[in-house]
């Protein structure tokens, strides 16, 4: 039984891109007040991939220090969740699996419901670890947001992978069992398979965000959940952060609070450290929430933190979880800003040059430009197959 250890996160790490474009650099070129950015949407840059790097390379990036403290004996299953998926067929974890070197009895799987996947793998992953619980299972969340150049989603661009190892008695966040579950089928945010980008009704998405918000707690409290002021943070889905203080608010006004700014700020503010830098990671962002959160804040052990989930279309999930005694000791806090502040500042154009890039379709031999540093690179693309490298000289911190 698991009753008395829980399950949850046992290691949390994170990995971005190599460049980094800031939002001033894409308000001097589409002479947009900085104001708008900064404060309305409250972001300062976004991560941009370079041409060797996608979600695999950032899933392995994110991925190998777990496996370089903890070993991979107890790993039998993958879960991948990503909206940026790269083939129709063959799972990304299966390229991750490949370069981490991972046992052959592994089950590897790709989940996708728009940005809400990694909260179906932490659940699917709970269930299994239930099952039982000497396994653990590896979750990563990968993606890389696009929407089209000049248009209004520009500007919430970003990309990064978060990797979780989730394992019975877990050294930093137990999961509690009640959900809060919705689903509506809108067209807030979509991307058909023959095109790069998203297409998006801004407004609308966040309309429907935030009645999932609505939806989500309300089944979660039906089902037994904590109350309202139970809760010492909360991480929500960070489109932009922006989004995160819209959703709080509408909490507390939908619970009957009065909405109070500080107290909103000191319930979400330490969330968005990363996605305020990193922009827009799809599946990543609420546990790249909840890595700034458990990196930035004194002493959490304990306390329950609050999770809001949103994936367009859409599908959302309010769960809770608690804050283990000691897990200060386990964290990743100078990797992960490490991660941010290796990050290399790259122009308009350089940015802009990088986003028209498109995956050849020819079928021919194509090498990509050696432009990352990190341990992971596509190397190229040949008869419709990607190649991956791992660099010997790649270095991966436990
Ligand atoms: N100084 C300060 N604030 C300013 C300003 C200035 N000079 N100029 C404008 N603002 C404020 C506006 O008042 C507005 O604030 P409020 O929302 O609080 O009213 C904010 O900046 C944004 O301004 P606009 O609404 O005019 O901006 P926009 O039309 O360019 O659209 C957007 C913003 C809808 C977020 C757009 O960037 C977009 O479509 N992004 C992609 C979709 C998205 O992220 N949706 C979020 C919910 S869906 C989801 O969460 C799933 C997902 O990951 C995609």
């Amino acid at each position: 039984m698991t009753g008395d250890i829980g399950i949850g996160i046992h290691d949390l790490s994170f990995a971005t891109t190599e460049f980094v474009l800031p939002h001033t650099a894409l308000a001097e070129y589409n002479g947009t007040d900085i104001g708008k950015y900064h404060v309305g949407i409250g972001q300062q840059s976004m991560s941009v991939p370079a041409a060797d790097e996608d979600i695999v390379t950032m899933g392995a990036t994110a991925a190998a220090p777990l496996i370089a403290r903890h070993g991979a004996d107890r790993i039998r299953t993958v879960v991948f969740a990503t909206e940026s998926s790269i083939d129709q067929a063959k799972s990304a974890g299966v390229y991750v699996h490949s370069l981490l070197g991972l046992p052959p009895a592994t089950r590897v799987v790709e989940l996708k419901q728009a940005c809400y996947g990694a909260t179906a793998a932490l659940q699917f992953a709970i269930g299994l670890v239930h099952r039982d619980p000497a396994q653990q299972v590896l979750v990563i969340a990968s993606d890389v947001s696009k929407y089209d150049l000049d248009s209004p989603g520009e500007a919430t661009q970003g990309a990064a992978a978060v990797a979780m190892l989730v394992g019975a008695d877990p050294a930093l966040v137990r999961i509690e069992g009640p959900s809060g579950l919705f689903t509506a089928d809108v067209m807030d945010f979509w991307r058909p398979n023959y095109r790069d980008t998203a297409l998006v009704d801004g407004q609308e998405s966040i309309t429907a965000y935030l009645q999932a918000v609505e939806g989500t707690w309300k089944d979660y409290t039906e089902q037994g959940g904590r109350s309202f002021d139970g809760f010492g943070a909360f991480c929500y889905h960070q489109p932009f952060t922006k989004m995160a203080y819209k959703a709080h608010r509408h909490l507390l006004n939908f619970c009957g609070y009065v909405t109070d700014e500080a107290q909103i700020a000191r319930a979400i503010g330490r969330t968005t450290a990363y996605n305020r830098v990193v922009g827009n990671s799809y599946t990543a962002s609420v546990y790249l929430a909840l890595a700034a959160l458990l990196d930035e804040a004194e002493d959490l052990s304990g306390q329950s933190i609050g999770f809001l989930s949103y994936g367009s279309g859409s599908v959302a999930e309010f769960f809770a979880g608690t804050v283990v005694p000691g897990y200060r000791e386990h964290l990743r806090t100078e990797a992960h800003r490490e991660a941010i502040e290796r990050r290399r500042p790259v122009d308009y154009a350089g940015y802009r040059e990088l986003h028209e890039r498109t995956c050849p379709a020819d079928g021919g031999e194509h090498s990509t430009p050696a432009q990352t540093t990190g341990p992971f690179r596509l190397a190229g693309i040949r008869d419709h197959k990607r190649i991956y490298e791992r660099r010997p000289e790649g270095r991966t911190v436990a």
